[in-house]
């Protein structure tokens, strides 16, 4: 699993079918299964996270794997291991699933190219790439409140040019047939043409937000910003760009508002917005989980019939 790109419509929503049966009502226990039994999962990450890395973990728990949480700070790459050393020391001990997250771009391939057929690799965010389980999250929230996906306008507001988050969920959005994607952001972030396939690009912020059901709002990734200039301030950014309550009048009634995390308060999204009746943003990390015990079963299932 290292993007969604090219991924059928029918896998997509099997996919996000058996993710609808891992969620549970709140308050009821967290929906379990043994599938994963006998297995391990090892999460390897290489840039920070607190949702994608914690989700994998429960998510892997949950279906009653064996879960290694690698300590990169504590590894050996930091005495210069490769990164396939570290594979391969790992797959020697009978890993099933690699989870890996990368600063880079190409790395999650890279390890797919080099592991035993009997092993897997699940990208967990790959540099401005891909976050194919973040896309997978993102559609099951917007399916959990709007069946008519071919009917509606989603916007996604920020930093475009450096997110993996918008990549992963505009191609999913492609698949399942959007009615309208638009992307919101000043000139410096501004994607490439052709890279959010599809997407109708605005820089004013009103006239993106005009009858949109779905709003996401993205972090500035400021880690992936080589040169800051063009780039506006924090204040600048949130008078011209940042979600406010106010702003979303101009959207469709019942809009729901997105954010993938981690939230820049009153930077990208005013806080009460955050907060408030539309805001789906806990929803998505609740679907996380399921989406990911969706995906290591998907994985698992795939190599035993191999
Ligand atoms: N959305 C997301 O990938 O969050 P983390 O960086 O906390 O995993």
């Amino acid at each position: 699993m290292l993007t969604l790109k090219g991924l059928s419509k029918g896998m997509l929503i099997d996919l996000l079918d058996r993710a609808e049966n891992y969620l549970s009502p709140i308050g009821q226990p967290a929906a379990r299964n043994a599938i994963l039994t006998g297995r391990t999962v090892a999460n390897l990450f290489f840039e920070a996270s607190t949702r994608t890395r914690a989700s994998f973990d429960l998510a892997a728990k949950r279906l009653g794997a064996d879960v290694l949480n690698l300590d990169v700070n504590m590894s050996s790459r930091i005495k210069g291991e490769s990164i396939l050393d570290t594979i391969y020391t790992l797959q020697a001990m009978q890993v099933d699933v690699f989870v890996v997250r990368d600063a880079s771009a190409g790395v999650p391939a890279y390890i797919a190219r080099h592991v035993n057929d009997f092993v897997s690799v699940v990208n967990a965010g790959e540099a401005d790439v891909s976050h194919p389980t973040q896309g997978l999250l993102d559609l099951l929230t917007i399916r959990r409140h709007r069946k008519d996906i071919e009917n509606l306008t989603v916007t996604i507001v920020g930093d475009v040019a450096h997110s993996r988050v918008a990549r992963s969920i505009a191609d999913g959005l492609a698949t399942l047939g959007v009615g309208e994607l638009r992307v919101v952001c000043p000139p410096a972030f501004a994607p490439q043409p052709g890279v959010i396939s599809g997407a109708k690009i605005f820089s004013d912020l009103d006239k993106g937000l005009s009858n949109a059901d779905v709003v996401m709002a993205l972090r500035i990734q400021r880690e992936r910003i080589a040169n800051i200039e063009g780039i506006p301030s924090t204040d600048e950014y949130f008078a011209t760009y940042g979600l406010t309550r106010e702003r979303m009048q101009r959207t469709a009634p019942d809009a729901i508002v997105m954010h993938p995390g981690p939230m820049n308060r009153n930077v990208e999204i005013e806080s009460a917005l955050a907060d408030g009746p539309t805001s789906v943003i806990r929803e998505q990390v609740t679907n996380g989980v399921a989406v990911r015990m969706a995906v290591l079963e998907t994985v698992i299932e795939t190599l035993e019939a191999r």
